[in-house]
Order: structure tokens, then C-alpha cells, then sequence
């Protein structure tokens, strides 16, 4: 995820800045940048690491104001051309977000004669801000922000410098984070408290729509009407360690954490809600192409194959289309049959996946078009394929995949709703439906993380067992198999996940008071049928923990606890089920007091055979 610093004060900003940015390298980053005022803006950037940029940095370069930048690539690759800061003339901008509406008001810039010298939808905010100085003589640098948030629609967390105003920077947020830093010799400004941390524990918050404007003798916070406000200051306690983490014990509570806005930034600017349609260009295929597919073959690994699992009822369901899920490892190695109708989809969260990247190209060599879900801009399955769905949801650094699990579900909702639509299969009052409960994901997403306590003593309760099973039907099926493969991960309990109706095929006769059960219980056409299992189990005295709708109150009568999940699309429901799992398997591990992060034996990016 990007990361946004300034400094103002009597401090070298040059080492300041570097330093920052270095504590902001947990964050993931491809490239770097820096704009330093000395006389001009001076600028450096560099695709790579921090210790890049300080090589092309002059030696005794110094400056007392400037802003820098790490950059997580979201629109265009990770070139230098693409790092942070992007100029217009006087103007240099750092940006942490994504602008939804970059590409019609970068057109409209074009026309209006702006050259763009990035693929990104940073460099609109630049050019903005310096045709708004420019017509309104009279606004100043914090008015001219204050206008284009008006004008730009998404997330943002900005930094601007102009040699008009040389001793300011300002700042603005929606959305994404932004603290002020109050120091002795200076003040800060950072995507977060560890970049400062070192040199001030006094810190302001931002908050939605505010902005900030340092200068040398103070900081000033401004509301999005213009008027000044006061704030409240807060003495941070955490070391830079438990910063890093946003005071989360691990990373991997953090990254679950987080699923509220990765959901967010994966549908942002995809849905039009008002005409119940998805804006998918991305995918680069027209009416006519995906009108004649005849079939979709998923491939992949791991928790993005579990994915693939649930996009296959998503695209069968939604889509019309007959849809396979191979896994990568055995697909290079089949004869598969395949022809230029059939479209297949690589689900790699790392793009990097060796499997993966050989079985598309194989699929490749028959003709079939290409597509790849991933979260890495600049990862090689996006040379790979003809076209890639990027899911936005930043940098997970734990090795068990959490966020970009749920962006993945996302992006699968999102094409077979997208294909069904021209396929002729959904109405826009279906699709309709189905986007308003996309919509509703993140608050009900947090309405879970709220209520993580009562997931934290189920599963110290049954932390001890030795054996697990979950359960589920149809779209749960592979939740449930998601469930498995995040408890074993990260807590080394044997775990496995079954289609419900397949127990009596061979798991019943391991059933006992010893193997607690998870039933994927959420209201749908196949929750009966649930019940009747759950029902199997207990008949052999297992326990059984079910996750259920909120609004269900029969459940109770079967099941030894419940975990809830707010009531939604039943098509939906794996993206809510799965944030509940992801919990007990966190909870589970703790108590296990096992390595969560980095468990043992696995690596979170897998590039060899
Ligand atoms: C590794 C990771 C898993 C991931 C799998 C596939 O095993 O630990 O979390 O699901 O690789 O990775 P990919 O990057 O292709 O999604």
C-alpha cells in the first residue's frame, strides 16, 4: 500500500523523509520518491528500494521542506515514471488511494492541452490543482485542494507542495489514512505513526474530508467547508514494532481488519449501481467475445483455487456459463481439452505462483483468451495474459491470505455479474440487487469484526482438538474449504473441509466428541439440507459450531454454538463466512500460541515447483 510523508522544520527534510519512508517499507512498496523545496521543486524517484533513491539523492543535498512517497502500483506498472511525486509545473503531489474517476477527467484535462507523463491517477490531482491556481487568482494552495475535492471522486490521502506558496504543505484525506506528526524541530505528516515515531510521539489524526496545512510555525486543520478546527492531540504509546501493525498483534489480524476498505478499493468505480450494470473494461473483452465463450476454466492454487471454487457456482449461477476449476499443479500435467471459446481465468494473489504461471501458458498454447485476477501491478502473470483484473487490496504481508481472498470473491462477483448482463442471463433489477449488497459488504465486513469476540472463545474453547471438520453446500462448499486450509495453516490442527452431503461417503466414520464440526449454515436454498447434516454429526457426538445468519434463530436448537454473520444476498454470504473463519483460525493459532505471520514451511509467494 502506498505511503504518503512531509516534513516542515530545521531538520535536514532530505534524512527526514528517508527515514520515514524507510519505517513505511512494511507497507510494501516498487518504487520510491522524493520532492524536496530548496529554491525549486527537486525531485527524485526510483522504481526499487529506498536505498535506490538515496544513491541518485546528491550527496549534501539538504532542503527544509518536502514530501515523499512509497509506491504499491495500482494504475500503470512499477516504472519510475509511475513513482511519486507527480509534478504539474509548480505542483507536486503524493497520493495514497485510488481516484475512481481518473480517466474521464484525465481526458477532459487533455483536451484542455495537460501532457501526462504517468499511467497513474495521481497525476490528474497535480494537473487539477494547477489549472485550478491558475483560473482562480485568488485561491490560495489550501483553497485550490479544497476545490478539487470536490472534482475527484475515491480515496486520498495528499501531500501537495507549490513554489507559489514555498513554505506550505497541504494535505487532505477520504478515506485513506493520514496523522500529523508535532514535533521539537518540526512537523510530519505520514500514512502512519511509525514514519515519525522516532522523532515525535505527539500525533493529530485526520479525519474524512479535513485538511491540514503546515508551514514552519504551526499546523492549522481545516473542515471541508474551510473553516478552521481544533484537534485533538494524541501521545502515541506503541514502539515503531507494534506500529508497524497499527498496534494489531499480528499482521494477519491486521490485513482481516482491513477487509472493509479492500473490499471497498476492489469494486470502487466498477458499479453502476443506478443502471444495476458492472464497468469492467479491464477484462478487454467485447459483447461478441463473451457472447460466444463456452466455457470458463479456472486455475490456480491454495486459497486462490478456493476462490476459483466459489467463482465457479458465481459464474454457473450468474453468468449462464459452464465453468471448471483446475488446480495449476495438475492442469500443467492433464491433456486438457480446450479451444479458442473457452476463457481462462488465472487466480493468483502474488501473480507470481510457478503452477499457475505454467498452466496458463500452457492454455495459452490452444488459443483461449487469458485473463488474470491478481493483486500485484507489475507481477508476471500480468505479461502472461491478455488482460488482468487488479484487486486493490494492498500489500498482505501475513502468509496466510486474508484480504485478498475476500478481494478475489469481489472480483468473481463482479465479471459474472458483468458477463451475465450481456449474456442476457441477469436483468438490471437482478444485477441490481446483487450490487447493493456489494455495496453493503464493508459495514457488514465490520459489524463481524465488532463482534470477534464471541469467534475468540469458541475457538479457545476447542483450541486443544486435534482434528476439525467443516462443512458447507453449494457456494459454502468451498468456504468450508477455506476454513480448513486457514486453521491448518496457522495453527497445525488437521482440518478438513467436505462437501456436506459427501460425510457419509467416508468422514462420518471419523466423527466423534473429539472432532468438532463447523457447519456453513447460512440461509439459502440448500440450508435445510444443512440442517439434516448437521443433525448426522451430532447423531455421533460431535460438536458443532455453526456459522449462521443473524436473524436465524432456529439454528440454535441444533448446534452447540453459533457464529454469526448479518444477513445478506445468499450469493454473498462466503465473502461475510469467510472473515468469521479467517477469526477462528487467527484466535485458534493464538491460543496454540503458533507463529501466525510465518507458519512453519510456508512461503507466501510460491515460485518454485
Ligand atoms: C501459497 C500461499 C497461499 C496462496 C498460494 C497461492 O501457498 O501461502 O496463501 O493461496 O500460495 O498463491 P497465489 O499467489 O497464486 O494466490
Amino acid at each position: 500500500m502506498c505511503g504518503i510523508v512531509g516534513y516542515i522544520g530545521t531538520e535536514n527534510a532530505v534524512d527526514i523523509i528517508i527515514s520515514s519512508l524507510k519505517k513505511l517499507e512494511y507497507r510494501g512498496y516498487d518504487s520510491a520518491g522524493v520532492t524536496i523545496f530548496n529554491g525549486n521543486l527537486e525531485t527524485y524517484k526510483t522504481v526499487g528500494k529506498i536505498s535506490e533513491l538515496e544513491k541518485i539523492i546528491p550527496a549534501g543535498f539538504t532542503g527544509h521542506i518536502g514530501i515523499g512517497h512509497t509506491r504499491w502500483a495500482t494504475h500503470g506498472k512499477p516504472e519510475t515514471r509511475n513513482a511519486h511525486p507527480h509534478l504539474s509545473s509548480n505542483i507536486a503531489v503524493v497520493h495514497n488511494g485510488i481516484i475512481e474517476n481518473y480517466m474521464h477527467l484525465k481526458e477532459k484535462l487533455m483536451q484542455q492541452g495537460y501532457e501526462f507523463s504517468s499511467d497513474t491517477d495521481t497525476e490528474v490531482i497535480a494537473h487539477l490543482l494547477h489549472k485550478t491556481m491558475k483560473n482562480e487568482k485568488t485561491y490560495s494552495l489550501l483553497d485550490a485542494v479544497r476545490h478539487i475535492m470536490t472534482e475527484i471522486e475515491g480515496s486520498y490521502a495528499i501531500a501537495v507542495l507549490c513554489t507559489d506558496e514555498p513554505d506550505h504543505i497541504v494535505l487532505a484525506r477520504k478515506d485513506s489514512p493520514l496523522v500529523i506528526g508535532l514535533g521539537n524541530n518540526g512537523y510530519f505528516a505520514a500514512s502512519d505513526v511509525t514514519a515519525f515515531l522516532r522523532y515525535t510521539k505527539n500525533a493529530v489524526y485526520v479525519n474524512d474530508k479535513e485538511l491540514v496545512l503546515i508551514s514552519p510555525t504551526g499546523v492549522e486543520f481545516y473542515n471541508n467547508d474551510g473553516q478552521r478546527i481544533e484537534k485533538k492531540v494524541d501521545i502515541i504509546e506503541w514502539n515503531e514494532e507494534a506500529a508497524e501493525k497499527a498496534g494489531y498483534e499480528h499482521f494477519m489480524l491486521k490485513e482481516i481488519h482491513e477487509q472493509p476498505i479492500s473490499i471497498q478499493d476492489t469494486y470502487a468505480g466498477k458499479i453502476s449501481e443506478l443502471e444495476g450494470r458492472v464497468i469492467l473494461e479491464e477484462l478487454k473483452m467485447d459483447e461478441d467475445q463473451l457472447r460466444n465463450l463456452q466455457r470458463v476454466t479456472i486455475i490456480a492454487c491454495g486459497t486462490s483455487w478456493n476462490a476459483g471454487c466459489v467463482g465457479k457456482y458465481l459464474f454457473e449461477n450468474l453468468a449462464g456459463i459452464h465453468t471448471d476449476v483446475e488446480t495449476a499443479s495438475e492442469f500443467r500435467y492433464g491433456d486438457p481439452i480446450l479451444c479458442g471459446q473457452v476463457l481462462t481465468l488465472a487466480i493468483t494473489q502474488s501473480g507470481e505462483t510457478a503452477d499457475t504461471l505454467a498452466a496458463i501458458r500452457s492454455s495459452r498454447s490452444y488459443g483461449c483468451k487469458a485473463v488474470a485476477i491478481t493483486n500485484v501491478v507489475g507481477s508476471t502473470i500480468t505479461r502472461e495474459t491478455d488482460s488482468v483484473l487488479f484487486t486493490h487490496a494492498g500489500p498482505e504481508i501475513g502468509v496466510a491470505a486474508t484480504k485478498t481472498f475476500t478481494a478475489q470473491l469481489i472480483m468473481l462477483y463482479l465479471m459474472a455479474i458483468h458477463i451475465g448482463t450481456v449474456r442476457g442471463r441477469l436483468t438490471p433489477e437482478t444485477s441490481r440487487d446483487i450490487l447493493v449488497g456489494i455495496k453493503q459488504l464493508p459495514g457488514q465486513v465490520q459489524k463481524i469484526l465488532n463482534n470477534k469476540d464471541a469467534i475468540k472463545k469458541c475457538a479457545e474453547h476447542y483450541a486443544k482438538v486435534q482434528d476439525y471438520f467443516f462443512i458447507g453446500r453449494h457456494l459454502n462448499y468451498p468456504v468450508s474449504l477455506e476454513g480448513a486450509l486457514k486453521l491448518k495453516e496457522i495453527s497445525y490442527i488437521h482440518a478438513e473441509g467436505y462437501a456436506a452431503g459427501e460425510l457419509k461417503h467416508g468422514p462420518l466414520a471419523l466423527i466423534s466428541s473429539a472432532t468438532p464440526v463447523v457447519a456453513i449454515a447460512t440461509k439459502g436454498h440448500t440450508y435445510d439440507k444443512v440442517l439434516s447434516n448437521i443433525k448426522e454429526v451430532k447423531a455421533r457426538s460431535a460438536e458443532v459450531i455453526a456459522v449462521a445468519n443473524q436473524s436465524d434463530t432456529e439454528i440454535t436448537k441444533y448446534v452447540d454454538m453459533v457464529l454469526r454473520i448479518p444477513d445478506c444476498h445468499e450469493l454473498l454470504s462466503p465473502v461475510l463466512s469467510s472473515v468469521v473463519l479467517q477469526l477462528l483460525a487467527y484466535y485458534t493459532a493464538l491460543a496454540r500460541d503458533c507463529s501466525i505471520d510465518k507458519p512453519r514451511n510456508l512461503a507466501k509467494s510460491v515460485t518454485v515447483e
